[in-house]
């Protein structure tokens, strides 16, 4: 069973701070988005740009169920608690679930370049703040902790996380 579980937007620090505590409690670390990509045997943006994005949280919603199973620490994609079907997985788990809150204005700057995230790259700056006021009452719904980023070293942020768990 998975030991917990990191939510948050993309561009949070999930995978970072997720290598860091699984490393720290000795335990494998779980990207859903790299399981997604070795189960398809295709890249984030193929699978987004051949199949389009409601295939995705098909592979997404099915990569969850099957990931909660393992053991580990679990970071989630950006998009993954807006499902509601993913929501109650998560819920159902009762595994403990961090919110990596992070402001929109880092979120940009850290992800200018990046090209690896179809989603970001259609997003204007309006956009992309409308996007995570959308997402975040599901972020904060299905979390127990919330940890706000901006200005913390993902070891402080490791930190946090190990005394609120
Ligand atoms: C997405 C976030 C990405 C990835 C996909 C969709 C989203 O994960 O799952 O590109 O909808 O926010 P990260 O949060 O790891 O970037």
């Amino acid at each position: 069973m998975v030991d917990l579980i990191l939510v948050g937007f993309m561009g949070s620090g999930k995978t970072t701070v997720g290598h860091l505590l699984a490393d720290f409690i000795h335990r494998p670390h779980l990207d859903l988005d790299q399981m997604i990509v070795a189960h398809s045997g295709q890249s984030i943006n193929q699978i987004f740009t051949e199949h389009g994005e409601r295939y995705f949280r098909e592979l997404e919603s099915k990569t969850l169920a099957s990931a909660l199973s393992e053991d580990g620490v679990l970071s989630t994609g950006g998009g993954t608690p807006v499902s509601l079907t993913n929501r109650q997985l998560l819920h159902e788990a009762n595994i403990p679930v961090v919110y990596l809150k992070t402001s929109p204005e880092i979120i940009l700057e850290r992800l200018q370049d990046d090209h690896t995230r179809p989603l970001f790259r259609t997003l204007d700056k309006n956009r992309l703040i409308e996007l995570f006021q959308e997402r975040e009452s599901y972020y904060e719904q299905s979390a127990d902790i919330q940890v706000i980023t901006d200005q913390k070293t993902p070891s402080e942020i490791v930190h946090e996380i190990k005394v609120n768990i």
